[in-house]
């Protein structure tokens, strides 16, 4: 499972606000991803954007009015309703909330909304205050009592010219959100999948600290895998300069020993861990309180201790543990010493040295092995398809039945090799 729109039908309502052309990119980005987008378009919309921009991205009819006779749902005015595994509405104007809020369904799109049973996410843009005002907000309020997802508004600059909260969010948070919400039912329901990112960095003084060339990307990225899969995805990271991952719980450390005590403090209700953080081997013996100031002399010599081996401490009964390998030599028998040398069940090996599948790269070609000597060549693939194959094989690992009733269980669903 490394794709979890493909197949889905989303429904996709736009309301009349100037951020409808945002809703172009949306309906793109699902497409992309193998979803069918059902768009539904109020009145307002369509002063802003024609139903022709959506339909020739979605390849699909695109509803504008439940009395127009050549519309599916004057035959059928539930079909989309019932079709549709999500349904988001972005933009959402103050106007559409209220509606919503008070149950009406005086247009398609309110009463595609009244009518399903599927869950519905709503992105509110509008001016700052129209979202402020009470009622509004009382309106949101009342949505989410009903279990509808509010995303945003963010903070920016608004049509008005004003600058405060209400504006749209962007896609890339939006298809967060989507995915969260579509993968509340996959094999990771009911798990909680511990993971760690980045590269720590070991204080010299104040101002300096030594560290490597980890981006996070492989890490943020099986996290999010485990997201889209339904599980309690927690990450923990050193510093990297990539955004929070929409619903996984993000801590943020330095050094090793700040990552050791955080992921110590997760891992008791944890079923995996994945180590994908570049740990430092060594830090400064002493970090000194203040700047070190350059000395007259032309060397300085620094002395180090060893860190603690991580995931090497951490118990196997309860706990899954996958690690990382990352080599630039002898690539086949490091990754399998490592893997025994720290009682590890899988671990992921992968040349550094590569163009395509290093550090900073948003691709990577790795080897999967196991402690039964099982060896799984992972061809070059997205680093968050690399997280998925990781995650088809650590489903068969759990030592225990997730944590949560209402979950799907692995068997399932198991066809994900
Ligand atoms: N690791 C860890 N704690 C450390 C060092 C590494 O938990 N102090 C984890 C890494 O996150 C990774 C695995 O161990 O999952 C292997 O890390 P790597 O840097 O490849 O190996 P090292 O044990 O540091 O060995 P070496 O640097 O000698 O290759």
């Amino acid at each position: 499972m490394t794709d979890i729109l493909k197949d889905k039908f989303i429904g996709l309502g736009v309301t009349g606000s100037i951020a409808c052309y945002k809703a172009i990119d949306l309906a793109s980005k699902l497409t992309q991803s193998g979803a069918s987008v059902d768009v539904i378009l109020t009145r307002g919309a369509r002063e802003f954007i024609t139903a022709l921009a959506f339909s020739s991205i979605t390849h699909r009819p695109v509803s504008e009015d439940m009395f127009d006779p050549k519309s599916e749902l004057s035959i059928d005015h539930v079909a989309v309703a019932e079709r549709v595994d999500l349904i988001v509405v972005a933009p959402a104007t103050a106007h559409t909330i209220a509606k919503l809020a008070h149950g009406l369904a005086d247009d398609a799109l309110t009463a595609t909304i009244l009518a399903t049973g599927a869950p519905v996410l709503v992105a509110p843009a509008m001016d700052a205050h129209m979202y402020g005002n009470l009622a509004t907000q009382e309106n949101v309020r009342t949505l989410q009592r009903r279990g509808v997802t509010i995303v945003g508004p963010a903070t920016g600059r608004l049509a008005s010219g004003l600058v405060g909260k209400g504006r749209m969010v962007e896609t890339a948070e939006l298809m967060g959100w989507i995915t969260l919400a579509l993968g509340k039912t996959g094999d990771m329901a009911g798990r909680k999948v511990v993971v760690s990112a980045g590269g720590t960095q070991e204080a010299i003084d104040p101002v300096r600290v030594v560290t490597n060339n980890s981006s996070g990307k492989m890490g943020y990225a099986i996290a999010e895998a485990a997201r889209d899969r339904g599980g309690d995805a927690v990450l923990v990271t050193a510093p990297t300069a990539l955004p929070d991952p929409i619903g996984v719980r993000v801590v943020k450390v330095q050094s090793a020993l700040d990552m050791q005590k955080a992921i110590t403090a997760e891992i008791d209700d944890a079923d995996v861990v994945v180590m994908a953080a570049a740990v430092s081997d060594w830090r400064p013996v002493e970090t000194a309180d203040q700047k070190i100031k350059k000395s007259a002399s032309n060397e300085w010599t620094l002395e180090f201790t060893k860190n603690p081996d991580i995931i090497a401490g951490l118990p196997s009964d309860k706990l899954v543990k996958v690690g990382f390998a990352a080599e630039t030599e002898d690539l086949i028998a490091n990754a399998q010493t490592k893997l025994v040398s720290k009682g590890l069940d899988l671990i992921a090996a992968n040349d550094v040295t590569a163009t395509d599948s290093g550090f900073a790269t948003d691709t990577n070609r790795v080897m999967l092995f196991d402690r039964e000597g099982g060896i799984e060549v992972v061809p070059l693939m997205s680093k968050y398809d690399v997280g998925h194959r990781i995650l088809d094989r650590v489903k068969h690992m759990f030592r225990q039945g997730p944590n949560d009733a209402t979950s799907v269980g692995e068997d399932a669903t198991g066809e994900g090799d």
